[in-house]
């Protein structure tokens, strides 16, 4: 490889997380509610870079780059960085993070937690330390509910307060189109305007999802139960599932997480003239299209 092409950066994509279905079937005693999610990771997402350098730098650009603080003491990927140290007994890592922020912050689809488990995903390459499975996990969900889930970025099935993972089955090749109306929700508020806790749980699943009509008759009958609560606190939530609802093309809509994010599933031919069509109608809308996983 000829030298301008080395380069000691390395950088991935921190997917996005989707909840396809949510349900909350309780709450423990510390108020953590009790949930079954079907969790899919598509190929959209904030990039994580990074490099040695002198010290511990986090550098923040991207279209929500905004909306976060990169010096903050409660910046999810420093406080990745600082636990990992922690974790494996060493020295904060004299790394340069370059963090591209292209999700919407607090939209429901674990942006700053895939970021955080991207960032350890990356730290143990770079550094050549490997925590162990369980004091990588530890650390995640000390992190956040959903960072666990986001270290594996494939179909999941997420249950407990979120931290009891499994694989899920495969999915399908489909399209997902994402649409956010750029309103932010604090999963707290959210979670307070639910009512009713003790809801079903999923369905038992197949051993794949063999084609998108397959995963739809699944997903029809499951729901999102944050869904209702965070429309009454989100009016737009019922805006964007209505013009989702009214587009012929996409399959299956529904919101993902605390919201207020809403997802579209379309065939994989479809997503690119529905996200463009979206983008006319609602230029006032984040908006992203790509493979469902
Ligand atoms: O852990 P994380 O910071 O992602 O969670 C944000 C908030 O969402 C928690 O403080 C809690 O209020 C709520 N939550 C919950 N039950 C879960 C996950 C999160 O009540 N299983």
């Amino acid at each position: 490889m000829p030298d301008h092409l080395q380069t000691a950066v390395r950088a991935e994509l921190a997917r996005a997380k989707v909840n396809l279905a949510l349900h909350i079937t309780g709450q423990r005693n510390d108020g953590y509610h009790l949930l079954e999610s079907l969790v899919a990771f598509p190929q959209i997402g904030d990039r994580i870079a990074l490099e040695p350098s002198e010290k511990l730098e986090l550098d923040i650009d991207g279209p929500f780059a905004r909306e976060l603080d990169p010096a903050g003491d409660n910046n999810l990927v420093l406080r990745a960085v600082r636990g990992f140290a922690e974790k494996a007994k060493t020295d904060v890592p004299s790394v340069k993070i370059t963090l591209t922020k292209r999700l919407p912050v607090a939209s429901g689809i674990g942006g700053g937690s895939s970021d955080a488990a991207t960032t350890l995903r990356l730290l143990e390459d770079v550094t050549g330390i490997y925590l162990s499975g369980e004091d990588l996990h530890e650390l995640a969900a000390s992190l956040g509910a959903d960072v666990p889930v986001c270290l594996t970025p494939e179909p999941q099935v997420m249950r407990g307060i979120g931290d009891d993972l499994a694989a899920a089955p495969l999915l399908p090749d489909c399209g997902i189109v994402l649409v956010n109306p750029k309103a932010s929700l604090e999963t707290p508020d959210v979670f307070r305007a639910l009512d009713k806790k003790n809801n079903p749980q999923l369905a038992k699943m197949p051993d794949a999802f063999d084609d998108i009509a397959a995963l739809i008759a699944y997903l029809t009958n499951s729901r999102n139960d944050l869904q209702t609560p965070a429309m009454s606190v989100c009016g737009a939530i019922g805006e964007v599932l209505n013009f989702l609802q009214g587009d012929s093309r996409i399959l299956f809509s529904r919101m993902s997480g605390s919201g207020a994010t809403c997802f579209g599933l379309c065939a994989p031919t479809e997503m690119r003239a529905i996200e463009t069509d979206l983008r006319t109608a609602h230029p006032d809308w984040w908006i992203a299209s790509g493979p469902l996983s």
